[in-house]
């Protein structure tokens, strides 16, 4: 039977598939954790593409959002929360404080359970400018655990609140809704650990791949767009060449030292 992807790249422990994720993904077994960054709600995604002359510009004035190309989460909801059943670990996807409670309600109606929707807060995200209501400043991203017994994780009584800039120096700007590496490394620390399979099923530019590369954690990730597949290699192959160069002196950023600051990875 034919391979229900296009394209499969190995990088160091990351293995990246060009192709549908609801197909490619069954075929691939057991991993540790789900982290994801799947495309927003259709409310969110409409507002973003049909955005207006100044909506695209991001808060340090350089240009933001290109149209998304890729189809809302809404439909397709419920077949991804199914794919729980491969992890027994963290299954964590972002979204609009909107989608908080449908992502809610799919995975209460699944084996794993729920815990609560964290929040990344963006320091630099850009303001109204029609002035007509509050600016937008935060993102969740609900957990859940698909594990047996207790969860587990790392940073004992932190507060699941996340601040991280949405448009640092090194951003790449190649994908519309690039997630920080900085940020996806935090979730790494607190919610993995050292060695782990964690899965990115709409991996995008391929930033939960880079931060699993920093930290010593095996990744897979799946992307259906070419152009996004091959960005998120790019960045993959820098990030893994990145850990080989510096060796033991990574050590310490994949420990978890919250102050230790690595090369840029856009
Ligand atoms: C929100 S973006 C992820 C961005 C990523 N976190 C990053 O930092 O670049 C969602 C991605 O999922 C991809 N996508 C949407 N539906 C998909 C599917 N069924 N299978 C695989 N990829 C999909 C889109 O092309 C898009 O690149």
């Amino acid at each position: 039977m034919a391979d229900p992807w296009v394209r499969k790249v190995v990088i160091g422990s990351c293995e990246l598939y060009l192709g549908d994720c609801l197909e490619v993904m069954p075929s691939l077994g057991s991993v540790d954790h789900f982290m994801m960054d799947p495309p927003y709600e259709e409310i969110t995604h409409t507002a973003k593409s049909k955005g207006g002359a100044r909506r695209d510009m991001r808060a340090d004035g350089r240009k933001e959002l290109q149209e998304l190309d890729f189809a809302p989460i809404d439909e397709i909801r419920g077949r991804v929360v199914e794919l729980g059943t491969q992890c027994d670990g963290w299954f964590i996807a972002f979204c609009t404080p909107e989608g908080v409670r449908p992502w809610a309600d799919e995975i209460n109606a699944s084996p794993m359970k729920y815990k609560r929707a964290c929040t990344w807060i963006k320091p630099d995200s850009p303001p109204q400018f029609n002035g007509q209501g509050p600016a937008s400043g935060f993102e969740n991203f609900v957990c859940a655990w698909a594990g047996k017994g207790h969860s587990r994780w790392n940073a004992g009584g932190k507060r699941g609140v996340y601040t991280e800039m949405v448009s640092p120096k090194d951003r790449t700007g190649g994908h519309p809704t690039e997630k920080p590496w900085r940020l996806m490394r935090e979730l790494l620390f607190d919610f993995t650990r050292p060695g782990d399979l964690v899965a990115d099923p709409f991996a995008g530019s391929g930033t939960t791949l880079v931060a699993a590369a920093l930290t010593g954690r095996r990744a897979i990730g799946i992307e259906q767009n070419p152009e996004y597949f091959s960005l998120a290699c790019r960045r993959v192959r820098k990030a893994v060449l990145s850990v080989q160069q510096l060796g033991a002196d990574l050590l310490p950023c994949v420990q978890g030292d919250m102050f230790q600051e690595v090369e840029a990875y856009g």
